[in-house]
C-alpha cells in the first residue's frame, strides 16, 4: 500500500497519523487564540517551498476565517549557515500593515530564516505577529526568536517529505523521514 519508500530514507521519524494529529491539535490552538477574528484580517503567510503542504493542511483545519498568502526566501548556499543571509525572491500579495500576521514556517534550524522575516513583517506595522513551525531543531538554533506554534521538536538529522526536500526530492512524501546520512554528507 501508498508510495514505497525511497532508498535514500534512513528512517520514518514521523508517520502520517502523527504529524494529522498535531497539525490538527495546532489548527485547534490557532483557531482557539484568534476567535472572533474577521476573514480580511488575519493572513496565514507560507513560506515557499517547504511549508506549502504544512499550510495547506493546517489552513483547512482551521474553524477561523483566513486568508493565504505566500512569501519565497532563499539562502545564500555557502554563506547562509555561518551569516544568516537570506534573500526575498517573493513578497506576498497582501499588504500586511494593520493585519493579524501569522508566518507559517516548515522548520527552525539556526533560526536566521525565522529571524529575518519576524523583522521583515515587524518593520511593516501589522496589527499582530506570531510564527508557527511544524519543526524545530533545538540542538541547531544560532539565535533566538520568538516562536508560537511548534509541531515537533527533532534531532539533528536532515529530514524530508510533508513538504521538506533534500535537493527538491522527497517533498510528497506523506510522512517526515530522515535521509541517511551518505546522501548529504558529501
Ligand atoms: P534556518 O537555519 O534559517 O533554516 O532556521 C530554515 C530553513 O532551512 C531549511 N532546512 C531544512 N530543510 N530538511 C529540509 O528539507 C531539513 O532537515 C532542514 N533543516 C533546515 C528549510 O528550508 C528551512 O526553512
Ligand atoms: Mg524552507
Amino acid at each position: 500500500m501508498g508510495v514505497p519508500v525511497p532508498d535514500s530514507v534512513d528512517y520514518i521519524l514521523l508517520d502520517e497519523p502523527t504529524i494529522q494529529n498535531r497539525v490538527q491539535e495546532m489548527a485547534d490552538q490557532i483557531s482557539a487564540d484568534y476567535h472572533g477574528i474577521r476573514n480580511e484580517d488575519f493572513l496565514l503567510v507560507g513560506v515557499l517551498k517547504g511549508s506549502f503542504i504544512y499550510l495547506a493542511d493546517l489552513a483547512r483545519r482551521l474553524t477561523v476565517p483566513h486568508r493565504v498568502d505566500f512569501i519565497a526566501l532563499s539562502s545564500y548556499a555557502d554563506k547562509a549557515e555561518a551569516t544568516g543571509a537570506v534573500r526575498l525572491i517573493m513578497d506576498t500579495r497582501a499588504d500586511v500593515a494593520g493585519k493579524h500576521v501569522l508566518i507559517v514556517e516548515d522548520i527552525l534550524d539556526t533560526g536566521y530564516t525565522l529571524r529575518y522575516l519576524y523583522r521583515l513583517f515587524e518593520a511593516r506595522e501589522p496589527a499582530s505577529l506570531r510564527t508557527a513551525a511544524l519543526l524545530s531543531k533545538p540542538d541547531r538554533h544560532k539565535v533566538e526568536v520568538p516562536l508560537h506554534y511548534l509541531g515537533f521538536s527533532i534531532p539533528d538529522v536532515w529530514v524530508v517529505g510533508y513538504g521538506l526536500d533534500y535537493a527538491d526530492r522527497f517533498r510528497t512524501l506523506p510522512y517526515i523521514a530522515a535521509l541517511k546520512p551518505r546522501v548529504y554528507q558529501k
